[in-house]
């Protein structure tokens, strides 16, 4: 069923009813097993783009025994058009904090980190201190965790859990043959929770509201609500926190500038929606995912330029392990660039879609499997603007 735009106040409120650390403190007074169930009932999905179930991945992980676990906030934030993150870690750290410690105490672990992309590093000198302080708290009040920060070196591959636990280690950062998934062998082979920046914080705000209340936004399949990038043609661009499951088309008559030709939804590896499919399309799980980044496009681009950006972003960025990725992105951008110049048919196109399928099930990780989704879907609907 889908929900009329609605704009909500949750992650960034800071009334103060109620500090992190309060929110902390309450919750450590309950059971594990109370928490974790609380957490599944409400539904909350990981906010990184794959929608894993949150109270899973934490149930899983307390279900390991291992003298030794991990908690690891994932704040890489390299998808295009994604910077919702940056912001949460600049405005509310602290609730950054407090999820991955209620994390720690659920799963047993006493140690997280902060894997936070380079280009981010102007925010450390602010943010180590809100941490030290932080870490301080938690030891006057004889919590036994601690959170360290790590810094990326500007690899998009980096945000990918598997290869973000190889550069942790001080490997370089290419993803790992799944399974073992990382509640079972994650950083240093141990049991680990990864989760992105936004879910902990949601974590936080669920213990904080309740999960009933939590419950009451959003869809079934996508309850909540999310943060979202707004960028391109429009107006307005910015962060904004919205509940989901909204139609499309209600996200352009807000934010676009009156003359949307199509959004691209869940930043480059996302899928491109054309005018004609804005009141078929539900913002959500059940519908298009989105990690949060939302970039709109009017009359005045071309979808041939779109696309080809996108394919000299992944080709840049793949990590070159695996075939079918690294020689994969760089027919398909060399393709489109022939069928532009008229030396290759326009049914062409046809053939690297079928070569995105190959992708698809033959390419290692997250990556190489879904630049079919950018693709196919600018091909599909802009296909004029492609060829010669
Ligand atoms: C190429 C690639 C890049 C990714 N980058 C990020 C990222 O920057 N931030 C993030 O939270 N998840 C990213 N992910 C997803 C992570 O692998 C992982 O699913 C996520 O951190 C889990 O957190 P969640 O359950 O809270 O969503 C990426 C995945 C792939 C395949
Ligand atoms: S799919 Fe691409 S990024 Fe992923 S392992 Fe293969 S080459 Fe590396």
């Amino acid at each position: 069923m889908e929900k009329n735009l609605k704009k909500v106040d949750i992650i960034f409120e800071t009334s103060d009813r109620c500090t992190p650390l309060e929110v902390l403190e309450k919750t450590l007074k309950r059971s594990p097993d109370d928490i974790i169930l609380d957490l599944i009932d409400s539904g909350l999905k990981g906010r990184g783009g794959a929608g894993f179930p949150t109270g899973l991945k934490w149930k899983f992980t307390r279900n390991e025994t291992s003298d030794v676990k991990y908690v690891i906030c994932n704040a890489d934030e390299g998808e295009p058009g994604t910077f919702k993150d940056r912001e949460i870690l600049d405005r509310v750290p602290e609730k950054v904090f407090v999820g991955m410690v209620i994390c720690g105490y659920v799963v047993g672990a006493k140690e997280g980190y902060i894997y936070m992309r380079g280009e981010y590093n102007f925010l450390l000198k602010g943010l180590l201190k809100k941490l030290d302080d932080f870490n301080q708290a938690l030891r006057k009040r004889n919590i036994d965790f601690t959170i360290y920060f790590k810094s990326g070196s500007g690899a998009y591959i980096c945000g990918e859990e598997s290869a973000l636990f190889e550069s942790m280690e001080g490997k370089r950062g290419e993803p790992r043959n799944k399974p073992p998934y990382p509640t079972v062998a994650g950083y240093n082979g141990k049991p680990t929770v990864i989760n992105n920046v936004e879910t902990l914080v949601y974590t936080t705000m669920i213990f904080h509201m309740g999960a009933e209340k939590f419950k009451e936004l959003g869809t079934k399949d996508s309850r909540g609500s999310k943060v979202f990038s707004v960028s391109g043609d429009t107006p307005i661009a910015g962060i904004y926190e919205l509940e989901l499951g909204m139609p499309l088309h209600e996200f352009v008559n807000e934010f676009g500038d009156g003359d949307t030709k199509a959004v691209q939804v869940g930043g480059a590896s996302g899928h491109c929606v054309p005018r004609k499919k804005f009141n078929d399309t539900i913002i959500g799980f059940e519908g298009i995912p989105t990690g949060g980044s939302m970039m709109i496009f009017n009359s005045s681009r071309s979808m041939y330029n779109v696309l080809h950006d996108y394919l000299e972003f992944f080709t840049e960025e793949s990590c070159g392990q695996c075939t079918p990725c690294r020689v994969g992105c760089q027919q398909l951008l060399k393709g489109i660039e022939a069928v532009k110049r008229g030396e290759r048919p326009p049914s062409y196109l046809d053939d690297l879609k079928k070569l995105t399928a190959t992708m698809k099930i033959a390419a290692k990780c997250g990556l190489g499997q879904s630049v079919g989704n950018p693709f196919n879907s600018i091909v599909d609907n802009f296909r004029e603007e492609i060829i010669y």
